[in-house]
Order: C-alpha cells, then structure tokens, then sequence
C-alpha cells in the first residue's frame, strides 16, 4: 500500500515553521550568535563544550548510514530510541482521537509513551508462540491507526518476529510501521533498515543502548524514508544529541572487532544459561533468545523473584503478561555473574 506521508501527519506538524538554531545557520566565525559563555567550560574538554552541537549530527548519520548501508538522509539520532518513540507518536496521533496498535507481550514505552501523549492503544497479542497475527492486526486497524509498533527479537519474549509477517504488514498496514531492532545485532535474523528505501512508512528503531555496550549515553537510531526524517528533524528539540555522547559513539565505530567480540561472547553465554536452566527441575520452559536476554518460565515464579532479589540478584518479573504467566526475564551478565545466578537459583530451588 503506497502510504502519502504528509496526508497522516498530524496538520499542526505538517503545517510547523521549525525552530532555527544559530548552529543551523553558521558553524564558524567569530561566533556571537547564540548566547553561549565565550570564556569557556569550565571543565577542561577539547570538544568545546561551552558551544551547542550540531543540531544535525551530519559526521555520525554518515558513519551510521554507511555501517547499516542506507544513506544519510535515512538517518535520525535521538536520546535513546525512546526520543523517536514518542516523536513518532507526537507527530502522527492526534491527541484524544487516534490510536497506535502494539502486540503485547512487547516493549512498555509504547503504551507509556502513547498514555503521556493521551493517544490511545490497541492490543493484538502475540500468539502463544509469540508470533504475530498478521491478519487480525490488518482487521482491528482503523484510520484512525496511525503507528503499528512491531518489536523484532522482541522484549520480552526474546524472539524474532517472522520476516514474511513483518513484510506483510509494511505492505498492508495503514500507517507507519515500526519495527523496534534494540536487539538485532544479537540475532542472526537480517535486519529491515534497508527496506526503508523501498517502503517510505517504514521507520527501523536501534540502539547505542545494547549491543554497542552504550547505554550511558543515551544514543537511539531510527531509520526511515528522508521524507519522515525530515519531518523528525524539525520537531525534535533542537540540539537534542550532545557533544559527549556523538564523540563516544563516533569512537565506538574504531572498535567494531571489540563490539563483534562482546556480541559473540554475550550470544555463548546466552546459549550456556539457556542450557543450564533447563536442566532445572521447576523450569518448565526456556524460550529460543534471540537477544541478550533470556525468558524462562517457572513455578512459583514470583516468590523465585522476591527470594532472587533477597540474595541480591535482580531479574525482571513478567507474569503479567499475556502468554508469559510465571515468567521471568534475566540478562545475560558477566560469565561469573552468570554462575552465580545459577548457583543462586538452584540454591533457592532445592
Ligand atoms: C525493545 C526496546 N526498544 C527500545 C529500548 C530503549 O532503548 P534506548 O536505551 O535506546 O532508549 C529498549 C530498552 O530496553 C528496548 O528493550
């Protein structure tokens, strides 16, 4: 289905006179035009921290843009993708009046962020195999649908969504479509941002946050057509990434071998604990992960949690969640950390 962008905006947005920063205008000179402290950080950093950055980031949409092979004109850099969640939903759900459409079990900024934005939400569940039902997504979407948040490996369940369901619904659904890849680099599953050439109400969702080890610094990617980019670039705040986190993540690029390491590493382990678990006489189930994490289920799952957390080990507890009663989420940690969930957890089981 050939999507008009501008027809599902929002009309204040497609109607919006951007905010112009100095930056936009002139990057050197003698620079007298942006209210900045001319006699510097006092914080000795050769960045320049007492100047704004670059509201547009154009050094590492570039980097980025090459490392996932789209141009740069498909890249926009947010304070974590948490920052595009809520842009996407500012600008195509009209507060009070549209929706967006989630398929729980799934990551809970969605609704967070659509409940902040009085945007309502509609539910179609993961199967019990916690795949998707394409055909009952195309069915409960209305006009008035205007994003379909898709999250491939999902959290957190942590598998990936079926490619040739995620393409039917890029192709049939009437609106935006994200699909949330925080956790591709974990997966062998390809990844989609390079159909966002093809598909212009496609916008792919990564993150510094996970496989780059950088959580600390708040760097989100979405990746779309250059005509949804642009419209992100004039609404968000506008020197929205700071100096600190673009020089760290430009830096993160000269240790890809490192970062491929890490990722391997974190992918052993993650198959070792899976392992282990299962050996376990009250798990009854460990879920295939796909992601850095991994989602059991157990008896009593609840009192396992509280008496984890009584040892000083914390996981996540995701009973509540459709298809994943007595379920908890662990991290993959560090190898020793690992053991020492283990250890712990067969301790509190026997
Ligand atoms: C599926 C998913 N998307 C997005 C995020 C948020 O990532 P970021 O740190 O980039 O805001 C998370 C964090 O846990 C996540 O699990």
């Amino acid at each position: 289905m050939e999507i008009d962008i501008q027809n599902i905006l929002r009309k204040n947005i497609r109607n919006l006179t951007p905010y112009r920063s100095a930056r936009d205008d002139y990057n050197e000179g003698l620079l007298l035009d942006a209210n900045e402290n001319s006699l510097g950080s006092p914080v000795r950093n050769p960045l320049n921290l007492h100047r704004y950055p670059s509201p547009t980031q154009d050094i590492l949409r570039k980097k980025i843009a090459h490392w996932r092979n789209v141009d740069y004109e498909n890249i926009f850099l947010g304070v974590g993708s948490d920052e595009p969640i809520d842009l996407l939903i500012r600008m195509f759900c009209e507060p009070g009046k549209d929706s967006i459409m989630i398929t729980p079990p799934t990551y809970g900024m969605y609704r967070v962020a659509a409940n902040i934005n009085d945007v309502k939400v509609k539910e179609v569940p993961l199967t019990s195999s916690f795949q998707l039902q394409a055909d009952k997504i195309e069915e409960a979407a209305g006009a008035d649908t205007k994003i379909l948040f898709l999250c491939s490996p999902n959290n957190p369940t942590a598998n990936d969504l079926k490619r040739v369901d995620m393409l039917k619904l890029i192709n049939s659904f009437p609106g935006i479509v994200v699909i949330d890849e925080a956790y591709i680099d974990f997966s062998r599953q390809e990844s989609t941002a390079e159909l966002v050439q093809q598909y212009s109400n496609l916008v792919v969702l990564q993150t510094f946050s996970k496989s780059f080890g950088l959580a600390g610094i708040r760097l989100g990617i979405a990746i779309a057509s250059p005509e949804v980019i642009q419209v992100m670039l004039k609404v968000k705040a506008p020197y929205n990434v700071n100096k600190l986190t673009a020089d760290t993540a430009l830096k993160a690029f000269d240790q890809m071998t490192l970062i491929k390491f890490n990722i391997e590493k974190i992918i052993e382990e993650r198959n070792y604990v899976a392992e282990q678990l299962s050996y376990a006489e009250s798990v009854e189930h460990v879920y295939p992960s796909n992601a850095n994490f991994l989602l059991f289920k157990i008896k009593d799952a609840l009192t396992v949690y509280q008496k984890l957390a009584q040892e000083g080990i914390i996981v996540r507890y995701r009973g509540n969640e459709p298809n994943c009663e007595n379920c908890l989420r662990v991290t993959i940690g560090l190898p020793d950390e690992n053991r020492h969930f283990l250890r712990t957890l067969k301790k509190i089981l026997s």
